[in-house]
């Protein structure tokens, strides 16, 4: 056997949620960020799925020409502090295409645990003993947002998504990310959201191949059991403990 020298040990770098600066998000994608590639290459497919639809028809191309055409409607559902947020927000400024995107988080980290979390969660899971993801404010992610040039195209929303969902405005989504953990928030947003998106619209999981958070397949796949729609997974480079993720496009 030979010994791993330090130039060939894997770096010990800090889990990509705790980057303190926007996550990068263009070609060539870096495997330290593989976790969130797949993330990026489907809200560009999900853009460049509204910019198709938004060009159909010759009134709206009109509309949009002189800029009052409606601009894709996306949410992300648990931003913690924000950088897949940003680097959505990003990706669509580079391709051209007007967003407005809602935020929603606690900014006081994950809820209490249900029967489903109990069930499945593992042993030595940190989220037994504490709460999770509360290292965030909504006034650090404001300004975030706005430093980032993105205040006019996001909105953030406080508090938890039992409470907020019911209070936003009645919009149709061209793209969601539900990137939430547990078992309840993961039906929370699905059953509010999966009647609101527009046919070919997308709806992204971080979770459902998580290793530590088992519970987001356990709802999602409860959430989908009646309905058309499949899921599609994607990696990008080697497996880790969450680097598959998966999406449905909204038949
Ligand atoms: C893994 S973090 C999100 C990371 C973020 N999407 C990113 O990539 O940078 C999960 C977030 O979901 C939020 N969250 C989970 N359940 C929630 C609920 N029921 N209501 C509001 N926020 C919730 C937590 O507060 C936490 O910030």
């Amino acid at each position: 056997m030979t010994a791993t020298t330090t130039a060939e040990r894997p770096q010990q770098r800090p889990s990509v949620y705790s980057v303190r600066q926007e996550l990068p998000h263009g070609r060539p994608y870096d495997l330290y960020y593989a976790e969130k590639v797949p993330l990026f290459q489907v809200f560009e497919r999900a853009a460049m799925a509204w910019d198709n639809r938004a060009r159909s028809g010759m009134l709206r191309n009109l509309a949009r020409s002189i800029g009052i055409g409606k601009p894709m409607q996306a949410a992300e559902c648990g931003i913690f502090r924000g950088h897949s947020l940003v680097a959505c927000l990003r990706i669509a400024r580079d391709l051209g295409i007007p967003v407005n995107f809602i935020g929603l988080d606690s900014f006081a980290g994950l809820p209490s645990l249900v029967e489903e979390d109990l069930k499945v969660a593992p042993e030595n899971a940190l989220y037994r003993k504490k709460v999770l993801f509360d290292d965030t404010s909504l006034e650090a992610v404001n300004e975030l947002v706005t430093s980032a040039g993105f205040a006019d195209q996001a909105k953030l929303v406080r508090g938890f998504f039992v409470d907020t969902l019911p209070t936003l405005s009645e919009n149709r989504y061209d793209f969601v990310n539900i990137d939430c953990d547990l078992y309840a928030p993961h039906i929370e947003c699905l059953e509010y959201f999966y009647p609101k998106m527009n046919p070919g619209g997308i709806v992204f999981f971080d979770d459902y191949h998580s290793h530590d958070f088992p519970m987001a397949k356990s709802a999602i796949d409860k959430f989908l059991e009646d309905k058309p729609e499949t899921l599609l997974h994607l990696r990008f480079g080697p497996e880790g403990t969450n680097h598959t993720k998966c999406y449905f496009e909204k038949l």
